[in-house]
Formats: C-alpha cells, structure tokens, sequence
C-alpha cells in the first residue's frame, strides 16, 4: 500500500511517500522567513505556489504515479489556519478526483509515530517538543485510544521560548539553532526555574534572560537559557517515566534537533535502562511522511473518517486525535 501525506501547517510545505512503513519519498520546500516572523497569508500563498510542484516531485522521487497511490494524509492541525487549508485543500481535491480515502492527521500524534515507526517502538513515554508544543505524553486506550499528555508547558513551547530570545538578542537567523551556536563556550548563570510535577512554564525564563542582555555576555546567557529550559523538560520526563514506568523513551520534534537536548535526554534513558529513540531531523523538522506514516496506519486499521472530521483546526489537542 502506498500513501502521499502532506503537511502544511507552519513554514514548510512537505510531501511524503510511505509503502508499506517504508519512506520513498520526504520532499519540502520552505519558506523563507524574515525578520517579522511568520505572516500567515504570506505563508498560504508561498504553500499554494509549491504545493502541486512538490507533490509531482515526491511522486517522482518515490518512482510512483498517482494512480499506484492508495490513500491520502494531510494535517488536519495544530497549526496555522491559512497554512492548514492550503494541504487540506490539495489532498481532498486529490481524494475526490482518484476516489482516495482521505484521513486527517494531528501533527504531534504524526511526530510520535514517525519515531515510533523507525525505532520500532512499542509503548514508549513522548517528550515531543517544537515551536508551539511542549508535551510529555504516552499512548493510553481509555476512553478511547489517544495520547495522553502527563506534563506540558503552561504557556510557551519551548522553540518559540528560543526564537524570541534569539529575536531579542539580534542573532540571524532567529532560531534555536542559532542560541546553541552562541551559547558555545558559555558559563552558567543561574537563572529562575519553574517545573510543577510533570509541567513547566518558560516565560518567566525567556523575560530573566532577555534582561540580561547586554549585562553579561551573549554566549553566558544564551548558554544558561537552554541549559536551564533543558534541564526542566529533562526533570519533568524523568518524573513521568518513573510514574508510567514506560521502558521506551521516544524525543521528537523541530527542537529533537538540538543536540544537546538529545544528549541529555540519551542520559536519562541510560540512567533508567530504558530504549531511546530519536529519529533523523529530516524527520523532526516539519515533513510529509510523518503524515502519510499515520494516514497509512488508519488506513491498514480500517479506520472510517467521516467526511464533516476533514477539517481544519488551528488548536487540534493531540489527546482529542483518536490513534490506530
Ligand atoms: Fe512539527
């Protein structure tokens, strides 16, 4: 069976190609963002421009028509409205023209699945962390199955924590990437931290180290920034681990990317004999396989989608997504 999933719902337009669990294709184009930040309806004309030419090149690349295509994914949310539509649009205008079954697929719940799928995991605890999502979650199968989120932040993800410092501290590009690049070399300054059981809040933080621009080196502050927001997701994972007592430990999402984080999060896992799995950052940057990965799931479980749940939903919780 073969499924072409895309995803749309921030910067990067992603079309994917799964058979059979296997990845033929993971095409992207991505927007390039400015100084202003993410403006949505520049984002939905640059996801319109692309969206056909990237599907034609994931066909492509997968050496597949689209009449071999036995299903389609898109993401259904979280995300950004405009951006949402745009995949939505495309993929039911493919599902109407060759009669695919049509699945929408919750963003979190396709980065989970996607490491699950390459690490062969079987029930693992999920620190999915990302620009506007901060979560610790497992499968649970009451009242239905979904994933249940044991922690989370209380106010910003972590990634967007990381890119208004890094506004604020005039780097370029304005990622997360970039405060790891400058916090090389860096000393600790103690900074405030706040985790409440298994969740935590990051504004209090991002406000305590913006202040300190210009008071003390950029590499030092940058440096205590994300070891401090690191060690509070790392203390709220270890805490869930030991409650669920999970024996698998699964990190994924745009900020998976951060070496440092997956150091630390490889430690704990060594420290509690537990499996670890973080998958390649093709597939914790935004991409379409994750989405045709899940979409072929519902579609090998049987899963019937009615036609009115093939929205869009810029706030679609990942524990509302029921999971094969
Ligand atoms: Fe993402």
């Amino acid at each position: 069976m073969a499924v072409l999933g895309i995803e749309s719902s921030a910067h990067t337009l992603g079309v994917g190609v799964v058979e059979n669990g296997v990845v033929l294709a993971n095409e992207r184009s991505m927007y390039k963002i400015t100084d202003k930040g993410m403006i949505p309806s520049k984002l939905a004309d640059f996801h319109s421009n692309n969206v056909g030419k990237t599907i034609i090149s994931a066909l492509k690349t997968a050496k597949l028509e689209i009449k071999d295509i036995d299903a389609i994914g898109y993401t259904r949310g979280p995300g950004i409205g405009a951006c949402l539509q745009v995949g939505q649009i495309a993929a039911k205008s493919l599902s109407e023209r060759y009669r695919l079954p049509l699945f929408p697929v919750n963003h979190g719940v396709a980065h989970i699945e996607v490491t699950r799928a390459l690490f062969r995991l079987r029930d693992p605890l999920a620190l999915y962390v990302s620009g506007g999502n901060s979560q610790i979650l497992a499968r649970v199968n009451e009242p239905y199955r979904h994933y249940h989120i044991y922690g989370e932040t209380f106010d910003i993800g972590i990634g967007n924590m990381l890119d208004v410092f890094a506004r604020a501290a005039k780097l370029n590009p304005a990622w997360g990437s970039t405060v790891a690049r400058a916090s090389e070399g860096g000393k600790y300054i103690k900074m405030p931290y706040t985790v409440k059981g298994m969740d935590f809040t990051f504004t209090g933080l991002l406000t305590n180290a913006i202040g300190m621009l210009g008071r003390h080196p950029l590499r030092d502050v940058a440096f205590s920034l994300q070891e401090t927001s690191f060690a509070m997701l790392c203390e709220a994972t270890e805490r869930a681990l030991l409650l669920t007592g999970k024996r698998e430990l699964l990190l994924c999402g745009g900020v998976a990317q951060s070496r440092r984080l997956k150091n630390m999060m490889q430690s704990i896992s060594r420290n509690h004999k537990t499996r670890f799995g973080v998958a390649p950052n093709e597939f914790n940057a935004d991409n379409g396989a994750m989405i045709a990965v899940v979409a072929e799931k519902m579609l090998k479980s049987g899963m019937k989608v009615r036609e009115s749940d093939c929205t869009t939903e810029q706030r679609y919780r990942i524990d509302r997504a029921i999971i094969s």
